[in-house]
């Protein structure tokens, strides 16, 4: 018999869209447990599966927090899991087609154990059509909940446990930033801090303003206090986190901004400090003042391109041009010669021309990335850019993808080509997946180094000679 349906929240994207001028108020206490709850995990095995980005992974670091709390064990194993949690990604349709695949096959370990709890959380949840499908297509799914509902986890899961009902809630304005959640950090050694929720800059092609909401900047007491806890547990990495960390404090204080944190955290001396994402639109001077004056601050900068177009920028709604871009390059290798630059690029946005993607290709030559994420444009409903009627052919989107790779990785294989017999500095963070025997970590400007060491450098940072450069990592053998 088919479990009934309780909506207590759908989302809308509307109202995801309205930006409310009410300050965001803070809520350091928000979790609340049940005597019922806590008798019924007891012990019980929860998985959770995490796609997307790092502000999923943070999601999902808080969820296993609040699972552990409640009395559920945590399980990478799904087979064995009472409740299964899939954390989702809603930036690309190829993102939301590997959930659904997922789901489909669960559907499987439901009919073998009735009892088992499916749940699915994260951004595709703030998708109106996506719910609908999941409440009509997908009856194994009994908890829909969305990105600002993650502290009513427990009372969901009350409800959908002792009810026997299926429960969707899922807000779509952002509600209080909940401090003090519980969390299971998913390394002893490097940890993701948010600095800021949501986004406000609502560039045409991106689904994150309406699925994430206003930007939200966390209190600068409570992120240096995170980071203090951090350092004091013994954490070698920090990075700092948010949709656009430039303009971190901008909704809360007249004359702090991100630059201020950023020393502030610098100060904590934890060894190695990044931040991610900034947007070229607003890097200040400050910042670059900040990032040169300290040495544990990395010299890593992901700096998203999206276009080389000036056209397809402006349709974009990016607020810079391709010039800005370029100063901002230059004046980043003029400040520091070793800094390491990665990009975002997405190829195919409604109409680009031949000539318009010649641009782009022209800006990798000229900046030289030594990495870059590729995209090939996804239309994503309620996005102003998914209106445009499109003349630009799959095909065409998938030549041009092909050839933007391949200058890509010269270029970034170039980098990798010029630390070949040079030492450098790598934090070891465990074994590689492919030979145990191999140890795996990342040099302060995140290039990947395989090496042979010894096993008791393992979350330290130590020297590595590099002998060989692969077109992703580079190998070499401990010497300190
Ligand atoms: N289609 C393709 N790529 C996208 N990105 C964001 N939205 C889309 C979309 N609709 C890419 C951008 C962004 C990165 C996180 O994902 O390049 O910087
Ligand atoms: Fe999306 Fe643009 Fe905000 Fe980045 S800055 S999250 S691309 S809207």
């Amino acid at each position: 018999m088919k479990k009934p349906l309780i909506q207590k929240s759908e989302p809308n994207l509307d109202l995801a869209f309205k930006r409310s001028k009410t300050p965001t108020k803070i809520d350091y206490d928000s979790i609340i447990i049940s005597d019922r709850l806590k008798s019924y995990a007891n012990h019980k095995k929860a998985f959770i599966r995490t796609y997307g980005c790092q502000a999923n992974v943070v999601d999902s670091e808080n969820m296993q927090g609040i699972l552990q709390e409640i009395g559920y064990e945590l399980t990478e194993d799904y087979n064995e899991a009472s409740l299964i949690i899939l954390n989702t990604c809603a930036v690309r349709e190829n993102a939301e087609d590997k959930v659904f695949g997922e789901v489909g096959s669960m559907k499987r370990l439901k009919d073998k154990n009735p009892s088992l709890i499916i749940a699915l959380s994260g951004c595709m949840m703030q998708e109106p059509s996506i719910v609908k499908k999941i409440e009509r297509v997908y009856p194994q799914v009994d908890l829909v909940f969305g990105t600002h509902n993650i502290a009513s986890l427990p009372t969901l899961l009350d409800e959908v446990i002792f009810s026997k009902c299926r429960i969707v809630e899922v807000y779509s304005k952002e509600g209080e930033i909940k401090e003090n959640l519980p969390i299971v950090r998913s390394s002893k050694i490097k940890a993701f801090v948010n600095i800021q929720y949501g986004c406000d800059k609502f560039c045409t092609y991106c689904i994150v303003p309406y699925t994430r909401g206003k930007q939200r900047s966390r209190l600068k007491e409570d992120i240096i206090k995170e980071c203090q806890d951090l350092v004091n547990q013994g954490y070698k990495e920090i990075t700092l986190l948010g949709q656009n960390v430039n303009s971190y404090g901008k909704d809360l204080y007249d004359d702090y901004t991100f630059a201020s944190l950023l020393e502030d955290v610098a100060k904590t001396n934890i060894p190695r400090l990044r931040f991610t994402t900034s947007h070229p639109w607003d890097f200040s001077d400050e910042m670059f003042k900040v990032i040169s004056s300290y040495k544990n601050i990395c010299h890593y900068i992901h700096l998203p391109l999206q276009s080389g177009s000036n056209d397809i920028l402006r349709r974009m709604g990016r607020r810079y041009t391709l010039e800005d871009y370029k100063k901002l390059v230059v004046r980043l290798r003029e400040l520091m010669n070793d800094v390491a630059i990665s990009t975002d690029i997405i190829v195919g946005f409604p109409n680009e021309t031949e000539e318009d993607f010649l641009k782009t290709l022209e800006c990798v030559e000229f900046c030289k990335y030594d990495s870059a994420f590729t995209f090939i444009y996804s239309p994503r409903e309620g996005t102003p850019a998914a209106k445009i009627e499109d003349h630009v052919s799959m095909e065409v989107k998938h030549d041009r993808f092909n050839r933007l790779v391949e200058t890509v990785n010269k270029y970034s294989q170039e980098k990798y080509k010029q630390f070949e017999g040079k030492i450098v500095e790598v934090l070891v963070e465990g074994y590689s997946k492919k030979d145990e025997s191999i140890l795996t970590g990342y040099t302060t400007d995140m290039k990947l180094v395989n090496f042979k060491g010894d096993e008791s450098s393992l979350g330290k940072i130590i020297k590595v000679k590099i002998d060989k450069a692969h077109l992703y990592y580079l190998s070499g053998e401990q010497v300190s």
